[in-house]
């Protein structure tokens, strides 16, 4: 009968993967066991801190819903998203540098023309123009390429979020497809820094460890150019009193954009606007290759 001690036992369990068949499953979970072993004889793991971990990890999937995926913001709080981020994305000379997906890249994002207003229901925040474009790593432009984008509103909501998801549907998010010149853009509102949602396991974790829960204001885009490889980044605003302080460490330099206040009459595109109105201008550099483009939670097939 094999008996073990608590050195021995790591050997003993990472043999007992010694036969699986695929390669790089039976390295992530050899791997995995000497982390989480070494991690149990460091920290002299106790019966009722190894129980609250279950408790808590089964909290944590007992919040996720098809629209709610409180695993995805454990990891974002974490920093193993940010993590996974820079161990794929070492070499970017030249390529729009990348962050989080996040939880909120939920349902259809419907392709509107260009100049959609993506914000239909939204009465209170400030108007924003978008004006982007898409190119390869020497500036030629993109045509054709879908560009999913997604953002908060003025309260700090994703529309799924919102009691009137049910009735409005998705809203504050589209796609849109590239022109001739690589072009898009869209009018929406301006974005406000907001909180990560805290009435779950992962909202307890921040506020016992006294940490803020908030992002600073951002919009998403997911850009898909084939043959080069997605592209899962945001566009931050310049300013915002988080940027230093992003509670899932999301922010680089490179995605800060300013974003100006205007008073023109019309809007790059030439449509007639009234009153004040904010101008988001970012360009984004594809860089060649492939990889896993995600798939909107709740999306229809
Ligand atoms: C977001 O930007 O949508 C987000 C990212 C990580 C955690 C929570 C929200
Ligand atoms: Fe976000």
């Amino acid at each position: 009968m094999p008996q073990f001690n608590e050195n021995d036992l790591t050997a003993a369990v990472v043999k007992s993967f010694e036969n699986t068949p695929d390669k790089r499953a039976k390295f992530l979970l050899q791997e995995l066991v000497k982390s989480l072993h070494e991690y149990v004889r460091r920290t002299d793991l106790t019966f009722e801190e190894w129980e609250y971990a279950i408790d808590f990890l089964t909290r944590t999937g007992q919040k996720c819903t098809p629209i709610r995926q409180e695993f995805i913001l454990l990891s974002d709080v974490m920093g193993v998203s940010m993590l996974v981020d820079a161990v794929n994305h070492r070499e970017r000379e030249g390529a729009t540098q990348t962050t989080v997906l996040g939880p909120f890249y939920v349902g259809e994002h419907k392709e509107m023309p260009h100049g959609s207003d993506i914000s239909p229901y939204n009465k209170t925040g400030d108007k924003m123009f978008v004006q982007s474009r898409v190119t390869d790593l020497k500036g030629k432009p993109l045509a054709g390429v879908p560009v999913d984008v997604w953002h908060a509103d003025d309260d700090g909501f994703y529309d799924s979020q919102k009691a009137d998801y049910a009735t409005h549907g998705p809203s504050l998010r589209a796609r849109f497809v590239t022109d001739a010149d690589g072009r898009f853009s869209f009018r929406t509102i301006l974005p406000c820094s907001y909180p990560i949602p805290t009435d779950g396991p992962v909202g307890d974790l921040i506020t016992a460890t006294q940490r803020h829960p908030m992002r600073p204001a951002h919009v998403h885009f997911l850009v898909k150019a084939e043959g080069y490889e997605p592209l899962i980044t945001h566009v931050f605003l310049d300013g915002d009193q988080y940027l230093r302080s992003d509670v899932v460490f999301g922010v680089k330099d490179e995605l800060v954009a300013r974003v100006e206040p205007r008073n023109d009459a019309a809007l790059p595109n030439g449509e007639r606007v009234s009153g004040p109105w904010h101008l988001m201008t970012y360009e984004f550099q594809m860089k060649p290759g492939a990889g896993l483009v995600p798939r909107p939670m709740m999306a229809a097939e």
